[in-house]
């Protein structure tokens, strides 16, 4: 296991979540992690990915048409072992309207970890967490400070926080 996954297990204990989103969800593998630890507390997991190539994220330049089909087709099979989940393909920038506003206990994001993304993704999919829920996000070991430098424009610096790891971090929405 990945050690943000740990990270993100560690932290959901003891918390309620019933209703939560994953932007990024690649190969599913936190997808199943977190369904498979936490299958009897979440009512609702909303896996997304635009499983496909974008051109603000380059880094999955070598992936190819038939590989995300096989990842999102995985996801997809996922829902027969999984009736808590629902699986959407599509850029954050765009299916965060699909939601109504206070939605989510959790939304968790590990997807483009450019500026310009993370800074829209914080703004557009904060209001879709219900007051007491939480938005947090992967941070990533290579070149970190683009994303952090987004969570601290867009989230007052006294009410985010870094894990003990530097693996993610975490906001309460009030
Ligand atoms: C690091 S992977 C996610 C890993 C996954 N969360 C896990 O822990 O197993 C990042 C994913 O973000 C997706 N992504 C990139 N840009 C996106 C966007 N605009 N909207 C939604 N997903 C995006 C990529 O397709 C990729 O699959």
């Amino acid at each position: 296991m990945e050690t943000h996954h740990n990270a993100l297990i560690n932290f959901m204990k003891d918390k309620d979540i019933k209703t939560m989103a994953e932007v990024g969800a690649a190969m599913s593998k936190m997808t199943e992690l977190i369904l498979n630890i936490y299958k009897h507390c979440i009512t609702q997991y909303w896996a997304t990915d635009i499983w496909g190539w974008n051109e603000a994220n380059k880094i999955y330049i070598n992936v190819s048409k038939t590989e995300w089909d096989i990842r999102y087709f995985h996801a997809c099979q996922l829902m027969c072992c999984y009736p808590q989940l629902r699986v959407i393909k599509g850029s954050a920038l765009e299916i965060f309207e699909i939601f109504p506003e206070s939605f989510f206990n959790l939304v968790y994001i590990d997807a483009d970890h450019h500026y310009d993304f993370m800074a829209s993704t914080i703004k557009n999919w904060r209001p879709l967490i219900k007051t007491d829920g939480f938005l947090l996000g992967k941070i990533p070991r290579k070149k970190p400070e683009e994303l952090l430098r987004a969570v601290s424009d867009c989230i007052k610096e006294t009410d985010v926080i870094i894990d003990q790891d530097g693996q993610l971090w975490t906001h309460r929405v009030q």
